[in-house]
């Protein structure tokens, strides 16, 4: 017997991120018949074949088992309206979606990223489910970037920033690379000018994370490690990613730090609304101030965001200096030289300020 309940399942086969796609076919009536699935997945090159599988129970399912063709229609990113449509069991699914005709003029929905026109050549049993083979007849792949699911949730997907290992079409995430590369070799420069000891962070999958320091003649201190993942709501780093970032990049670290805190015992814990605020202020000053407690309580840090061409932040730059040289404000001499050299910075990196 199982060791698990269906939901158990369900979470773990969810975590397997996938496309979505609407598979269409034709009723014995000749009317349109379409579903949302996501157990597509393809099987063989020669001969061309894929297969998806829909439940037995499915309104839709006659359709299917008794029509000898069916189309994958794989979703582009802005259809995740189309796949709550063709989720639910409705008299009319195709009611205001465009589409035009395929091969026995099966429907094909527009605006789609790719499609595959298939004959049906088997039909396997599959528990609850029944599993359709399809051989691939027509092809069709347009230039639109596909939805994703995963986790019982729609997502969109980005190209992994391989950089130079990068196996297909590289540019992409060789200008994420390049931005590095070029804010690296800006750092020893910006610390002279600055004459203070800076950090350099980009957001990572465990949140804001250290990956360059720039040490200077008089260093505060020598506790310099990179890779370093550093607080999302304490660090001067942290503050400036979660204050600039979409909030559903930033709202799971945040949380988890927080919950991370209540657990350890601290007392006087921010609340959500007081980091919120923080952050607030954050954006509007252009610079996120700290008192990093690893350097100890003499040592200030403040941040300022680097944006890319597409305006999105890219690095949070770090100043640390003593306290009586940073004061409280946003507004001393070292606040307005990093944020002139962040905006500086994110200039080189194509970032244009809209005035
Ligand atoms: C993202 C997503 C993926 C889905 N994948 C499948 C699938 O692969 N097979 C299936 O039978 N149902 C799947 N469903 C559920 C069907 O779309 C849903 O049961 C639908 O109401 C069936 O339509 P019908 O009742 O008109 O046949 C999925 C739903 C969503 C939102």
């Amino acid at each position: 017997m199982a060791s698990f309940d269906q939901r158990e399942l369900r979470n773990v086969l969810g975590s397997f991120v996938t496309g979505v796609t609407v598979v269409t076919t034709l009723d014995a009536e000749g009317r349109p018949v379409g579903v949302t699935a996501n157990s597509f997945s393809s099987v063989s090159l020669e001969p061309p074949l894929i297969l998806w599988s829909q439940a037995l129970t499915a309104r839709s399912f006659p359709a299917f088992r008794d029509s000898g063709r069916f189309i994958i229609n794989i979703l582009a990113e802005d259809q995740a309206h189309i796949s709550q449509r063709f989720a639910k069991a409705g008299e009319d699914k195709f009611a205001g979606i465009a589409v035009r005709e395929g091969i026995d003029r099966l429907p094909l929905i527009e605006g789609c990223t790719a499609y595959l026109e298939c004959r049906k050549v088997a039909t396997h049993p599959g528990g609850d489910h029944a599993v359709f083979l399809g051989e691939v007849e027509r092809i069709e792949l347009r230039d639109r970037k596909p939805l994703a699911f995963g986790g019982g949730r729609y997502m969109l997907a980005h190209a992994y920033d391989l950089g130079a290992f990068s196996i297909d079409k590289p540019s992409s995430g060789l200008q994420h690379v390049e931005a590095v590369r070029i804010a690296n070799a800006a750092l020893p420069e910006l610390g002279q000018r600055l004459d203070a000891m800076l950090g350099l962070s980009v957001w990572g999958n465990r949140g804001p994370t250290v990956i360059n320091w720039e040490p200077t003649r008089n260093a505060v201190t020598h506790d310099l490690h990179t890779g370093l993942v550093v607080s999302p709501v304490f660090s001067a780093s942290g503050l400036t990613f979660a204050a600039h970032l979409p909030r559903e990049m930033t709202c799971h670290h945040i949380q988890a730090e927080l919950k991370m805190l209540h657990e350890a015992g601290m007392s006087n814990v921010p609340s959500l609304e007081h980091v919120e605020a923080r952050l607030a202020e954050v954006r509007a000053h252009g610079l996120a101030h700290s008192v990093p407690e690893r350097f100890g309580a003499d040592i200030a840090a403040i941040g300022a965001p680097v944006f890319d061409h597409r305006g999105r932040i890219i690095f949070a730059l770090t100043a640390i200096a003593p306290s009586s040289r940073i004061g409280e404000g946003y507004e001393g001499a070292l606040q307005t030289a990093l944020r002139q050299e962040a905006a500086t910075l994110s200039q080189r990196l194509g970032h244009k300020v809209i005035v």
